[in-house]
This record gives C-alpha cells, sequence and structure tokens, in this order.
C-alpha cells in the first residue's frame, strides 16, 4: 500500500533548470523557422503525429523541429512529471493547499487494481456509487419512476454550478444525438431570470430535481434550489419531496437539512476536485439523459485516455504533446491565449467548459514552494465551433497582431449523414488550418491580382491581402462523435492541465481566487 505523503510533489522551478536553459537558447537560435519550411520535410506528418484507436493528433503544424520536443520531453522529465502522473494515478495528496488526493481517474478505471485513501481501497464505493445510477437512471429512464400523482418523468433539472454544471451541460449537449425521450434543462445562474425561464417549462408533476452541490454551500445552487422547492411546494406537499428531489453532495447533513431523503442522494468525494467531477455522482443528470449505458462509455473513453497517459513515452503522449506545446508559446513566443476551435456544432459548449476546467485550475501566480512566479502560467483559453467562427473572430486569428495557437477538433464521419455537409465542413477544417500554418505570399498575392488586370489595384490592395502564415494549430480527428470519443476528448484535457501545472510548479487543484468576490458578494448583500 502507498502511504499518503503530503510533501508528495516536486518542487521545481522550471526556468532553473537545464532543459530550459537549453530550450532559450534553441529558441534564440529557431524562433523564426517557418511551418512552410518545416513541413517540407515528407516525413514530417509521421514523424510530428500520434494516432490512439479512433484519434489522430497531427501536430506537424507547429514552430518545431524533433530538437524542440527532445528539449520539452527533457524538461518534462527534469520536473519529476512521470513521478507526479504516477503520484496522482495513486491517490498521494497532490492537491496539497486542500490537503486531498485527487482520483478522478479512479472514478473511470475498470481494472481491480486498489487505489487507497487514508488506508481504504475506494474502488468497491466507486462501483457501489456507478450501481445506484445506473439503477436510479433505469428507473426514471423506463417510466417506473413515478411523480407525486403517478406520471412517470419527463423533465429533468440540473441545479449547479462551475464544475456543477458545466460538465453535465456540456456533454448532455454534446451527446444530444443519444439522447432519450426526457428533456434535461440546466440552472445555474443566481440570475433570477435563469431559473424563471426554465420553470415556466416545467410540470411538477414530472419534473425531477437533481441538485448538485459538492459543498451544498453554493449561494447560487442553494438560491435556485429553494426557488425551485417553493415553486413545487405550491402544487405539492413537503411528503411528495422524495419523488422530486435528488442530491449529489459530500455535505450529508445540508442535503438532510434541505428536506432530501438519504436514499436520494447519490455520493460525491473530496478527492474529486469539482471541475474533474463529471464522472462521479455529478453525472446523474448525463446518465439520466443519454441512459447509463452511453454514461459508461463515456467513462471508458476517459479510461482509454488515463492508460494512454500513464503509460506512452511522452515523446507520444498526447496530453503531454499538447501541454509542451501550449508551454512552448506560452513561455517562449509569449502567446497569451489560446484557441479550441471544434468542427462540430454539438460541442459549442466545449469551451465555456474548458475555461473553467483550465483557467480555474492553471490561473495561479504562486509557485508550490509559496513564492510569487517570476514567468507565466495559465493560458486563457476562448473558442467556438467552426464553421461559424470562421465568419467572426477568424480574421484576427489569421492577420491580426496575436499569436494564437489553435486546436482544430474535427471528425471524419458525421451523425446523420448529410455527406456533403460533412465534406464541406472538414474542407473549411482543413483550409483554415493550412491558410494559418502556410499564409499566402506577396508573390501569391501579386499574381491573383494581375489576373484582374489593373495595376491601380494591385497596388493599392497587395499588403491588405498578404497572410503572413505561420500560424500553429493542433488537429485533432476522430472517427466520429460518440460517448465513448467524448470521454477520451476531455480525458486528454484534464491530463493536458495536470502537466502544464506541475511544469509550471503550481498547485493546480485548488481555486482559492474564487473567494474573495464571493465573501465581498456576501458584505454587499447584508449592506443592501
Ligand atoms: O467556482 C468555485 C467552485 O468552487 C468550483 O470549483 C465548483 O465547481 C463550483 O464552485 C461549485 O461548487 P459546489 O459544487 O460546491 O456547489
Amino acid at each position: 500500500m502507498l502511504k499518503n505523503n503530503s510533501m508528495a510533489l516536486k518542487n521545481i522551478n522550471p526556468t532553473k533548470t537545464s532543459a530550459w536553459g537549453k530550450l532559450t537558447a534553441h529558441f534564440g537560435e529557431n524562433k523564426n523557422k517557418t511551418i512552410k519550411d518545416l513541413c517540407k520535410d515528407p516525413m514530417r506528418k509521421e514523424d510530428f503525429s500520434v494516432v490512439l484507436g479512433d484519434l489522430s493528433v497531427d501536430f506537424s503544424k507547429n514552430r518545431i523541429d524533433k530538437e524542440t520536443i527532445s528539449l520539452l520531453v527533457a524538461l518534462a522529465e527534469e520536473v519529476g512529471l512521470r513521478d507526479a502522473i504516477e503520484k496522482q494515478f495513486n491517490g498521494e495528496i497532490i492537491n496539497v493547499t486542500e490537503g486531498r488526493e485527487v482520483l478522478h481517474t479512479a472514478l473511470r478505471s475498470t481494472s481491480e487494481d486498489p487505489v487507497y485513501v487514508a488506508g481504504k481501497n475506494i474502488k468497491p464505493q466507486i462501483q457501489t456509487a456507478l450501481r445506484k445510477i445506473k439503477s436510479f437512471s433505469n428507473k426514471v429512464v423506463s417510466g417506473k419512476w413515478k411523480g407525486y400523482t403517478g406520471k412517470s418523468i419527463t423533465d429533468i433539472v440540473n441545479i449547479g454550478i462551475g464544475g456543477s454544471d458545466l460538465g453535465p451541460d456540456m456533454v448532455v449537449e454534446s451527446l444530444q444525438y443519444y439522447k432519450n425521450q426526457l428533456t434535461t434543462h440546466f440552472v445555474s445562474n443566481i440570475d433570477g431570470d435563469h431559473v424563471s425561464e426554465v420553470m415556466k417549462k416545467l410540470n411538477p408533476e414530472t419534473t425531477l430535481f437533481v441538485i448538485v452541490s459538492k459543498t451544498f454551500t453554493t449561494q447560487e445552487t442553494i438560491t435556485n434550489a429553494e426557488t425551485l422547492k417553493n415553486w413545487f411546494l405550491k402544487s405539492a406537499t413537503i411528503f411528495d419531496i422524495p419523488k422530486h428531489f435528488v442530491a449529489v453532495s459530500t455535505n450529508l447533513e445540508a442535503v438532510d437539512n434541505f428536506g432530501i431523503d438519504k436514499s436520494n442522494v447519490f455520493t460525491m468525494w473530496n478527492w474529486v476536485g469539482g471541475r474533474f467531477s463529471l464522472w462521479s455522482g455529478v453525472g446523474l443528470s448525463i446518465s439520466l439523459s443519454i441512459g447509463y449505458d452511453n454514461y459508461r462509455a463515456l467513462l471508458d473513453g476517459a479510461e482509454e485516455m488515463d492508460l494512454h497517459y500513464r503509460n506512452t513515452p511522452f515523446e507520444k503522449n498526447i496530453p503531454v504533446i499538447l501541454a509542451l506545446l501550449s508551454i512552448w508559446y506560452n513561455n517562449f513566443y509569449g502567446a497569451e491565449t489560446e484557441a479550441v476551435l471544434p468542427y462540430s456544432q454539438y460541442l459549442k459548449k466545449l469551451p465555456d467548459y474548458l475555461q473553467q476546467a483550465i483557467m480555474e485550475s492553471n490561473g495561479k501566480g504562486v509557485d508550490r514552494n509559496g513564492d510569487v512566479v517570476d514567468y507565466q502560467t495559465g493560458t486563457i483559453v476562448w473558442g467556438s465551433t467552426g464553421t461559424n467562427m470562421q465568419h467572426a473572430f477568424m480574421q484576427l486569428v489569421h492577420q491580426g497582431t496575436k499569436l494564437i495557437p489553435a486546436d482544430f477538433i474535427g471528425y471524419k464521419e458525421s451523425l446523420y449523414g448529410l455527406t456533403e455537409h460533412h465534406k464541406s465542413l472538414m474542407a473549411n477544417y482543413y483550409g483554415q488550418i493550412e491558410a494559418l500554418a502556410y499564409g499566402k505570399t506577396k508573390e501569391a498575392v501579386h499574381l491573383e491580382l494581375k489576373f484582374s488586370g489593373d495595376q491601380e489595384k494591385i497596388e493599392k490592395l497587395l499588403p491588405f491581402k498578404v497572410f503572413e502564415g505561420n500560424r500553429p494549430s493542433n488537429a485533432i480527428v476522430f472517427d466520429k462523435l460518440t460517448p465513448h470519443s467524448l470521454g477520451k476528448l476531455v480525458a486528454m484535457y484534464e491530463h493536458k492541465i495536470f502537466t502544464q501545472g506541475i511544469l509550471w510548479n503550481i498547485y493546480s487543484y485548488d481555486q482559492f481566487g474564487v473567494e474573495l468576490g464571493k465573501e465581498l458578494a456576501k458584505k454587499f448583500l447584508t449592506a443592501q
């Protein structure tokens, strides 16, 4: 059995490592190399791609060569990434500032290997919790679970915020194609108009409320839950609450005080962080919306990525490579933001979800030693779906003054067919990547304008039509959007986040930065 050790993670300033020094020199010598020139190597795509089952990641269109990768990998080795990954998977207290293990990976593990928390194997409790999700979802989806007037449930309302909302909301939206007959709503904002709009659509007799709050003290969630309970009690009595209200929380006392039946509580654990919790009871609304088997497939996809992350050498390790590339641009090229661009309308909520996962995790300015860092950490993440964003912000990505590395997420197949649409969608996907990488030279623009035959026009328009190119991106392509491939995608980003936190020598799993605003809001509320 592994013993927990509160100082589990190594504490190394990345900028003081020998790899960092070499990377700095390498950057100085190579920073002006162009993607266009680098891609002339016929082996480039093969050398800079990784395939993992139905997923391929082509990172050839980056401002890197083999030496860059090997130096970045050396940096990862030097700061102890391998050791950190093992410590995370084995349940050591790597969330030191909150004194907790970080075990979202255990939630999706199908292996029999034990994982210990405080000396106790947690695998059996995870299986029990999953069985409870399964049996409850089956009852509700099949119509066997009846409301207070004997009718089956038609609507699910997930009440939560942050990690207790964004994950389930993003997954249910992304997997709409796999949805059953139940209508799922999400209430998160304390803005009363949000809950009012949802209430308008509900019938108390056929609605199931899922209150999701790890702490069960979050102002937004508790206020919305009380409002919905009061609305429900206008038509029903407190004795009807067990048929319509369930909770997902670690705070059993607060759940009890709210009036929720003990048998209707889905466990959460302190060793699962809010923004990494969709694999726990927080995923109940997902299981209710797409059925347990699809929910399990989501977990299985995540587990495939977990095994890849844990067992693959860094040079071919997808989350590690993505993390290292992001550090390369953030810390050497000075890029401040990165874009996530899914070419699937289903994934429209992915950028919002990733904003919490990435920015709440790595938005830290103090290192694991407690010292203020003198280098850049967490990147700003933003994005939207293709092709819509091509008609919105892509102008700036192509010709603006900022370097914005981008992840393009695409699928070989669409879900409904309409192959002509899909061909066009993916033609745009590859068109954008190529335009960003190779741009359009002065000569090419000149030639194009020359055909229009107007000399004056050539002189006037030429500078505006040149694309400098050399803008990096990763092509992340899955065969098809399925629960399994979505799980794999989300886990890929989770591991990218952890890898970056380790390299930047920060703690990725606390979020003290959100507290001050909350306290001040309380002060303003009592002063009103
Ligand atoms: O935004 C802060 C935060 O603590 C998130 O980390 C968390 O996901 C969210 O609030 C909701 O917290 P809870 O599940 O305890 O209601």
